[in-house]
């Protein structure tokens, strides 16, 4: 008998939070000094309709710690149409994930609606809250949505990424756009500086229609990214019966292939390499740095197709007839590329699921030793062992030796993204902090951990009550240094 219920962890937060943070185990450094700010489902339910959870209308939660002590804030990211349902009391419009529950509603209609409750970045003096189709901006003291973000050159026929990256050596703001296609997407990198001013770096037409790309890097010379190996089987999309994403196919000729494009022209050339076994299916890669002219790559790969079932609230599941399976295993492998041989050689850093993944934010691009990974450290006492999509561990993995440590928040303890909020005036890659967001399933609240970012394994510094459950660890979160919420 599992010790929690699934429906702890699809529970909403009710309210927006908004309090000093007094409940509190273990001591806050008084170093730790800015804001960590996670996105993800705030609204599982509208009405009596519920979303699977990358659906769910999203809610960006920060925590700013200021001479030891912290306060607590949370904000639902809003648009217009969120307003109109929750007026209508109901679904109105079809997502990646989650259908209308009118299954004739879904027939032909690709008028797909998203709810920026994937990450959070701050560019340029501007904070955003982001996802497949759009961007909102967040005001970066109350977090209270402003407008839309308004993407200048990008072509409006182009969809902006879900996880831009900054570039601090040269200062620029990475992401890539792709502009749907009947033969082929084409897909287009942008560099952003601080005064939001872009220029398109490269395009590419990629391998076909629908490409499946979600994370990207870069390193010194390129940039860097995954075209996955699925197909979208139109008429499925079309028919309406599955959702868009569960009319992904996985065909098994058709193998992920990792992208290098020059980020100057003159740099070089376009190129692409299939990833062989056991690399199916990458949403997140840790880092790209180069060496010695070869350029090297590193990401977390799932041995098979994910299929996302476990972020389906039970009611959801069962009326569609969804059953959670056994997921496929992970790695993070490393992929080291000469581009003047055009080789590829496979690598894996650490066998098992590791993902999430966390690196300094000053060796993006750069060489590194450490990443933090959520990480599959507990076992069988889980609302169901099969969902591998719900991780319990955070580990710091040296990419250089493969050595582990390991926290585990326990079987009922549910992480959300580790985050490193490195020490003030740190010299060290992981002097400082990680912070992580707990759901405890069986308290049925939301804690923050604080932990030693150079030894997880030595245990909680701190964990922070807030009080109340926000459901859903969250799908990524990033801290910013200095920042401080009202
Ligand atoms: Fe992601």
């Amino acid at each position: 008998m599992s010790p929690i219920d699934y429906d702890v962890v699809y529970r909403s937060p009710t309210t927006e939070l908004e309090r000093a943070i007094t409940d509190v185990q273990g001591e806050i450094p008084a170093e730790l000094d800015g804001t960590v700010i996670r996105n993800g489902a705030g609204l599982q339910k509208i009405g009596s309709d519920s979303f699977n959870f990358f659906d769910a209308p999203g809610m960006v939660l920060g925590v700013t710690f200021e001479q030891g002590k912290a306060r607590v804030r949370g904000r639902h990211v809003r648009h217009p149409f969120v307003g109109e349902e929750l007026a209508a009391g109901r679904q109105l419009k079809r997502r990646v994930f989650t259908n209308l529950p009118n299954r004739w509603s879904n027939l032909f209609n690709v008028k797909i609606a998203d709810v920026a409750q994937h990450d959070v970045y701050s560019w340029g003096g501007r904070l955003i809250a982001s996802g497949a189709m759009r961007h909102c901006e967040l005001d970066p003291t109350t977090l209270d949505s402003r407008a839309e973000v308004d993407w200048g050159v990008v072509p409006k026929d182009h969809q902006m990424c879900q996880m831009p990256r900054v570039d601090p050596h040269e200062k620029v703001l990475i992401g890539f756009s792709q502009k749907p296609g009947a033969g082929a997407d084409e897909i287009a990198f942008w560099e952003f500086d601080e005064r939001w001013q872009a220029r398109r770096a490269a395009t590419r037409k990629l391998g076909g229609p629908a490409a499946f790309v979600h994370d990207l890097a870069f390193s010194e010379r390129y940039f860097v990214f995954v075209e996955n190996g699925t197909k979208l089987e139109l008429l499925s999309a079309l028919w309406g019966k599955r959702s868009i994403y569960h009319s992904l196919a996985w065909p098994k000729d058709k193998r992920p292939k990792l992208w290098l494009l020059p980020r100057n022209e003159g740099a070089g050339e376009a190129m692409s390499f299939e990833l062989p076994e056991p690399a199916v299916t990458i949403f997140h890669i840790l880092n790209a740095h180069e060496r010695n002219g070869e350029v090297i790559v590193d990401l977390h790969a799932f041995s098979g197709p994910i299929d996302f079932i476990a972020g389906y609230p039970p009611e959801l599941r069962s009326r569609q007839g969804m059953r959670i399976e056994r997921g496929p295993g992970g790695s993070v492998m490393r992929f080291t590329v000469d581009p003047t041989k055009r080789s590829l050689e496979a690598k894996t850093l650490y066998s098992g699921i590791g993902e999430l993944p966390e690196i300094h934010p000053m060796r993006q691009g750069r060489d590194y030793r450490f990443a933090w990974l959520t990480s599959q450290e507990s076992d069988g006492g889980e609302p169901d062992p099969n969902a591998t999509l719900w991780t319990h561990g955070v580990c710091k993995l040296d990419v250089q030796s493969g050595a582990r440590s390991v926290w585990s928040a326990g079987a009922s303890g549910f992480v959300s993204q580790a985050v490193l909020a490195p020490r003030p005036g740190a010299t060290e890659e992981d002097d400082g902090w990680l912070l992580v967001f707990v759901l405890d399933g069986e308290r049925a609240t939301t804690d923050l951990v604080i932990l030693d970012a150079s030894n997880p394994a030595k245990g909680e510094l701190a964990r922070l009550h807030l009080g109340q459950t926000i459901g859903v660890p969250g799908t990524h979160a990033t801290f910013f240094g200095g920042m401080k919420l009202a």
